[in-house]
Formats: C-alpha cells, structure tokens, sequence
C-alpha cells in the first residue's frame, strides 16, 4: 500500500502515526518511510533510535510523485509522512498514494481546521482518486468527544476508522526511541491491510 499521512494542520499525530504504521506495515512486508517534512521529525526520530528496523529516507519536495515509483521500487509498502505547512508538498504525496489517512485529534479545534485538508483532497481527487480514512487520535478515555467527532465527521461523509488511537504517556513519550509495537497501531495496521484486500 502507499500510504500518504497528512493533515494540514500541525500537532494531530502524523509523524507519530507514520511511523508506528511502517513500523506495522513492516510487518506485513518491505516497508520504506518518506520523510516528506522538511522539519524531518521522522527522520530525526530513527536517527536519534539508532535506526528503525525499516528505511527513512527524506524527500521533502513537491515533486514526491515523480521521484516515488523508482524509489519504492522493491518494497511492499510506503508509508509518507508529511508537513502541515507546505500543501504542494502534500498534494505531492497525494498523488503518489493510494491511500490518505488523515490523523485528527476529536478537539472542536482540529475539526474546525479541517477545510483547507478537506479542499485539497478534493483537489487531487480528479486526478488521483486516493481512499481518504480519518484516524482519531489523541483520544481522551471516558469522553465523550470520540463520538461527537464521529458524528461531525460522518455529517462531512468522511469515513472514519474503527480503530481509535488513545492519548497515551507511551506516544508522547516515543519519539527519539524504537518503535514499541504498541497495540492500537498494530489493529490500526491490521485494519488498513484489510481494508487494502477488500479494495
Ligand atoms: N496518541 C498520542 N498520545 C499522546 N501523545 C501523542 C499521541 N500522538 C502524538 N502525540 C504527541 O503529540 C505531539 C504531536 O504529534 P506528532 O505525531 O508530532 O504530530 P504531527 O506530525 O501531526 O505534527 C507530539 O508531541 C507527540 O508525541
Ligand atoms: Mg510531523
């Protein structure tokens, strides 16, 4: 699968959620993780962990799509990690995968940030119909606030995944280490493989 991470707004887990999925996706077959930021978080994180058990490579460029096929040539899945701040870097990556996965946070604030993402997804739909999902993130236990996102979210007719990720010390607490194989991303992976077969 090509996997583009993306949401134009800063904060709402991408890296995080980027890296844990390769990490998954590893699992499954050859998995190469772009870094598309020119922040290089990603990059800086499997430096600083010695390295991941998967390749990253930076490619913060607005020409991703051209570049990509040669480079992921030999791996099962690519996973793209990508900045808020830079849209042509974005739609890039858009065109380079099959599947967007916009991580979000269910804060009013993130919902409400939602449009510029919204807008250059239908951009790019014309032409590269990529699967849009939406992965909750950061979720507070015992909210209410998963749901009423779900509820927003679906108004939008913006699938949303079954999987939720938590708010949880052990994310915070990631970067900079291995990767954990930590269970709500292995069932998030697990989730996009399947949703991948039944394509
Ligand atoms: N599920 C989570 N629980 C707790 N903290 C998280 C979680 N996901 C991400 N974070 C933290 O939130 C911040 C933003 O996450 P990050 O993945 O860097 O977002 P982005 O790449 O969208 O800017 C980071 O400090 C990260 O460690
Ligand atoms: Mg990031």
């Amino acid at each position: 699968m090509r996997l583009a991470v993306l949401n134009l707004k800063g904060g709402t887990g991408k890296t995080t959620s980027a890296v844990f999925l390769a990490s998954g996706l590893q699992a499954d077959g050859p998995t190469l993780l772009v870094d598309a930021d020119p922040q290089g978080s990603a990059l800086s994180w499997s430096e600083a962990a010695g390295g991941f058990e998967f390749p990253v490579v930076a490619l913060p460029v607005r020409d991703l799509h051209r570049r990509l096929p040669q480079l992921a040539r030999g791996y099962r899945h690519l996973v793209i990690d990508t900045p808020p701040g830079d849209a042509g870097i974005v739609r890039s990556a858009l065109l380079a995968a099959d599947l967007a996965l916009l991580p979000i946070p269910p804060s009013l604030m993130d919902l409400d940030r939602l449009m510029p993402t919204l807008e250059l997804l239908s951009e790019v739909e014309p032409l590269n119909p990529v699967r849009v999902l939406v992965l909750l993130t950061r979720v507070r236990r015992n909210t209410r606030s998963a749901r009423a996102a779900r509820e927003a979210l679906a108004e939008l007719g913006m699938p949303v995944m079954e999987t939720e990720i938590p708010l949880r010390e052990a994310y915070a607490a990631a970067f900079g280490l291995p990767v954990e194989k930590l269970h709500e991303y292995e069932h998030a992976t697990r989730e996009l493989l399947g949703v991948e077969v039944r394509r």
